[in-house]
C-alpha cells in the first residue's frame, strides 16, 4: 500500500477542523501559551523567521490525546506571541521507490531558509525499515505546504560512533557553511553527531562534537549547538535509561576545523517538570530565542478528557547578565498581554495575608523582596488557592538553604512534586522573583531569569487567590506588581 504525504496532510487538516471546538472550550485551555489546537503535542520542531514571520512546528499526533505516529503540527506569528495555526505541515507516511521512511512518524528536526525556500529537517522514524531512523528533508516555497525531497534520506545510516538512536536534526549556518547535530547513544553515553554540507543535500560525518561526561545521561534528544555571544551553547535533553530528565545547557567554544565543543561548564536550564526539548533560533533582531515544551513524558494530563495535551513554554531570550552569569527571560513582546495593573510597595508579612489585588488565572507577577530587611527564614507565595486554602501553588524562598522551591503538593489535579532551585543572595539584598500563571501552567524566574522553574498545575478555575506568607519572623516586600494578561485566542 502506498501512501501519498499531501493525502495523508490533508486527512489530518480535514479531521483537525472537525475536532477543535471541544479544545477550544476546554476549561484547561491556555490564554497565551501555543498548545495544539486538538490532540498531542509534544517538541517544538523547525523554529525559524521566514518572509518577515515566526514560524514553528511541533510533534504532533492530531487524531488522539496521546502520542502516535508524529506529524508536524504548524503555526506562524509575527510577534510570537499572538499565534495563527496553519496546516499540518509533515505527516506519515511516504514510500520511496528504497521502501518506507517515516511510516511511524516525522520525528524532529529543525527549519532553515535557503534560496528563499523553507527547509524542514526531521528524521524519518520507520517500523518497518533497518536502520529505523534516517534523516530526512521537506521543502516549502511558501512557508505553508512541503514536499518530502525524493532525495530521502540525505542520511541514510548512522555513523559507527552512534548507533539506531539516532534523531533530531538541528541544522544551522556558519562562515558559509551548513552543519549539523544528531543526538545519538553509545557505550552508556549520549552524543551529539556531527555533520557538515555546502549545499544542505549532501552532508559529510565529521564525528562526536560532545558527548556525555558520564553524568549526562546514555542517550541525548534533541541537541541544539549555536553560537552565544562570544561563546557556543550545546543544549540538550538527556534520557538516563527510559526516563527522560531535565534539560542542559553546556557552555565552550566550539571548534569548527576539529569538530569537536569540549564542556566548559553546564547547567540544568530549568528546575520544574515540565520543561523538555526546548529548541531556539537567532531572529532579525540577533535575539536567541528558546521555546521549550511545556509538559513531559508519562504525565499526569487532566486535559486529556477535553481532548488535547501538550503546550510550549513563553518564549525566552538567551544572553548573559552584567556579571557574565547566563540568563533568560521572557521576550519583551510578551509585555503587550498585560493589563489591569496593581502595584503594592513596602509592606512587611507577618504570618499569611491575603491580596485580592493580585488574584488572578492567567497573570504576570513581579516581586522585589528586601532579604537584608527580613528575618524570616522561609517565606513567599501562595498562587492559585482556593477559598479554603485546600488548594495552593506554593514559592518558597528558603534563606537557610539558599533555595526557591515550588511546591506541588496541594496544586490541585495533575503532577504533584516539590521543585528547586538553587539562587545567589545579591550584594545589595534583593530577590527577585516573576511569575507568569496561565490557566495549567506556572513559569517562574529568578533573580531576572539566573534560575526557572516552569511546571503544568491543574487547579479548580475557582482558585485564583494570592497570599504572601513568612514563616517564624518578617518578610519585606519592596513592591509587588500584577498584570492581568489577555488571551491570544479569538
Ligand atoms: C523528544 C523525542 C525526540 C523524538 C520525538 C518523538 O521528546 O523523544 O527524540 O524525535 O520526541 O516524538
Amino acid at each position: 500500500m502506498t501512501y501519498n504525504h499531501s493525502e495523508q496532510a490533508i486527512k489530518a487538516n480535514i479531521y483537525i477542523n472537525q475536532q477543535q471546538e471541544k479544545v477550544k472550550n476546554s476549561k484547561y485551555r491556555l490564554n497565551y501559551h501555543m498548545m495544539p489546537p486538538v490532540g498531542w503535542m509534544n517538541d517544538p520542531n523547525g523554529f525559524v523567521q521566514y518572509n518577515g514571520e515566526y514560524h514553528l512546528f511541533y510533534q504532533h499526533y492530531p487524531y488522539a490525546p496521546k502520542w502516535g505516529p508524529m506529524h508536524w503540527g504548524h503555526a506562524k506569528s509575527r510577534d510570537l506571541v499572538n499565534w495563527e495555526h496553519l496546516p499540518v505541515a509533515l505527516a506519515p507516511s511516504e514510500y520511496y521507490d528504497i521502501g518506507t521512511l517515516d511510516d511511524h512518524g516525522c520525528f524532529s528536526g529543525s527549519a532553515i531558509e535557503k534560496d528563499n525556500e523553507l527547509y524542514l529537517f526531521y528524521t524519518g522514524h520507520s517500523i518497518e525499515r533497518d536502520p529505523m531512523q534516517v534523516q530526512c528533508i521537506a521543502k516549502s516555497a511558501d512557508g505553508i505546504s512541503f514536499t518530502k525531497e525524493n532525495q530521502n534520506p540525505v542520511i541514510d545510516h548512522f555513523p559507527k560512533e552512534g548507533s539506531k538512536d539516532f534523531r533530531d536534526p538541528k541544522v544551522w549556518q556558519y562562515d558559509n557553511q551548513y552543519y549539523m547535530v544528531v543526538g545519538s547513544k553509545k557505550d552508556g553515553k549520549g552524543k551529539a553527531l556531527f555533520y557538515q554540507s555546502s549545499n544542505l543535500i549532501n552532508w559529510t560525518y565529521r564525528g562526536i562534537v560532545a558527548e556525555s561526561n558520564g553524568k549526562q545521561g546514555d542517550m541525548w534528544e534533541c541537541p541544539d549547538l549555536f553560537p552565544l555571544e562570544k561563546e557556543h551553547a550545546l543544549i540538550l535533553s538527556p534520557m538516563y535509561g527510559e526516563k527522560n530528565e531535565k534539560p542542559i545547557i553546556i557552555f565552550g567554544e566550539m571548534d569548527y576545523k576539529a569538530a569537536k565543543f569540549p564542556q566548559e561548564r553546564s547547567i540544568l536550564l530549568d528546575y520544574g517538570h515540565d520543561f523538555y526539548a526546548p529548541q531556539t533560533m537567532k531572529d532579525d533582531k540577533g535575539r536567541r530565542i528558546m521555546i521549550g515544551w511545556m509538559d513531559m513524558w508519562f504525565s499526569k494530563r487532566p486535559s486529556v478528557e477535553d481532548g488535547w495535551v501538550g503546550a510550549m513554554t513563553i518564549p525566552r531570550e538567551l544572553t548573559y547578565n552584567h556579571n557574565g552569569i547566563f540568563i533568560q527571560q521572557p521576550i519583551e513582546e510578551l509585555k503587550a498581554l498585560r493589563h489591569n495593573h496593581h502595584h503594592i510597595e513596602n509592606i512587611v508579612i507577618n504570618g499569611v495575608q491575603s491580596f485580592p489585588k493580585l488574584d488572578g488565572i492567567a497573570t504576570e507577577l513581579c516581586i522585589d523582596f528586601d532579604i537584608v530587611n527580613s528575618d524570616s527564614p522561609v517565606f513567599g507565595l501562595h498562587l492559585r488557592c482556593s477559598k479554603d486554602r485546600s488548594e495552593k501553588t506554593i514559592i518558597k524562598v528558603d534563606t537557610i538553604n539558599e533555595e526557591i522551591i515550588v511546591d506541588l503538593t496541594s496544586a490541585g489535579k495533575g503532577e504533584s512534586g516539590v521543585y528547586k532551585a538553587p539562587y545567589s543572595p545579591k550584594p545589595k539584598g534583593k530577590l527577585n522573583l516573576r511569575v507568569y500563571l496561565d490557566t495549567t501552567s506556572i513559569e517562574l524566574f529568578v533573580n531576572h531569569g539566573e534560575q526557572v522553574i516552569t511546571n503544568r498545575i491543574y487547579p479548580h478555575s475557582s482558585s485564583i487567590e494570592v497570599d504572601l506568607f513568612a514563616e517564624k519572623g518578617k518578610a519585606k516586600v519592596l513592591k509587588a506588581d500584577k498584570w492581568s494578561l489577555r488571551s491570544v485566542w479569538k
